[in-house]
């Protein structure tokens, strides 16, 4: 579906940027893999091949980190047609309640989701402005496009906390204003809104969720493949600005 393509996902060892990463391979394209963590990374391009996956270890709040990965990326394959952003930096303080929240934590997790994902568009945009092409693919949520369902989570201890609203919200913005800011270079940016990826949550939680959606409920991080490769493809080509939600009706 994606033959030849070149695919940096940053976050790329984790739940969503590993199946990512292997379905890019397993599609015909080729990866490279950012992460912070070194040995998962490394351990991930060994499963892949290196013919096909390089990893590079990347922190996507710094700049000059990330114009490392996109060197080392394109020193190895040539250029890089598209890049997805999954890392998902959290401070000590996720998962906290709203009435508990801290000034330094929030401005950590702001600045660490929403800041991160401006640098690495501007790094990405800059280098697809260089080579004339490029597809930018951010990771949203639901939480992002819809008010929380709070009361899925009664009897758990799992939090929706309001900067995970206020950052997915962000990111659905900062999608359609790389998209616009970006017209007439060819240069495409959209993201992919997931419901939730199953991840060993409570029995109860997932009943209550499940009981909101048409079929599967929570869903598996692979479900959101065939999302990922429409963007990746030239099937898209004329798909920009978008938000692709993915979650089994949960939204409805
Ligand atoms: N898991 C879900 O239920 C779900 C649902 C909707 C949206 N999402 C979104 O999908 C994206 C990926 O989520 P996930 O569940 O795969 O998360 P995850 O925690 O499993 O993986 C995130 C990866 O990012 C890496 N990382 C953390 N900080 C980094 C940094 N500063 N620089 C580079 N890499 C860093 C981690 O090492 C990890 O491998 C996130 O944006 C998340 O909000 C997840």
């Amino acid at each position: 579906m994606i033959p030849g393509k070149i695919v940096a996902v940053s976050g790329g060892v984790g739940l969503i940027g590993a199946e990512f990463s292997r379905a890019i391979t397993l599609n015909g394209g080729k990866v490279i893999i950012g992460d912070i963590a070194e040995e998962r990374g490394q351990a991930l391009e060994r499963e892949l091949g290196s013919e096909s996956a390089i990893f590079v270890k990347v922190d996507t709040t710094e700049p000059d980190s990330i114009d490392h990965f996109i060197k080392k990326g394109v020193g190895r394959f040539g250029g890089i047609d598209a890049a997805v952003h999954c890392a998902y930096p959290r401070s000590d303080q996720w998962g906290t309640r709203f009435e508990d929240l801290k000034p330094e934590g929030l401005a950590d997790d702001l600045f660490r989701q929403v800041g991160g994902a401006i640098l690495f568009s501007q790094k990405f945009v800059t280098c697809f402005r260089q080579q004339g092409h490029g597809n930018l693919i951010h990771m949203a949520s639901i939480q992002g496009a819809f008010a929380p369902k709070f009361e899925h989570y009664e009897g758990t201890e799992i939090v929706s906390p309001i900067e995970y609203s206020a950052i997915k919200a962000g990111i659905i913005s900062i999608t359609k204003y790389i998209a616009k800011y970006c017209k007439g270079e060819n240069i495409r940016a959209n993201c992919i809104s997931p419901g939730g990826i199953l991840d060993k949550q409570p029995v109860s939680f997932l009943q209550n969720y499940k009981n909101s959606c048409s079929s599967k409920g929570m869903l598996n991080a692979g479900d959101l493949n065939g999302a990922l490769l429409y963007l990746l493809s030239d099937s898209s080509k004329y798909l920009n600005g978008q938000n692709i939600i993915v979650d089994d009706g949960w939204g409805l």
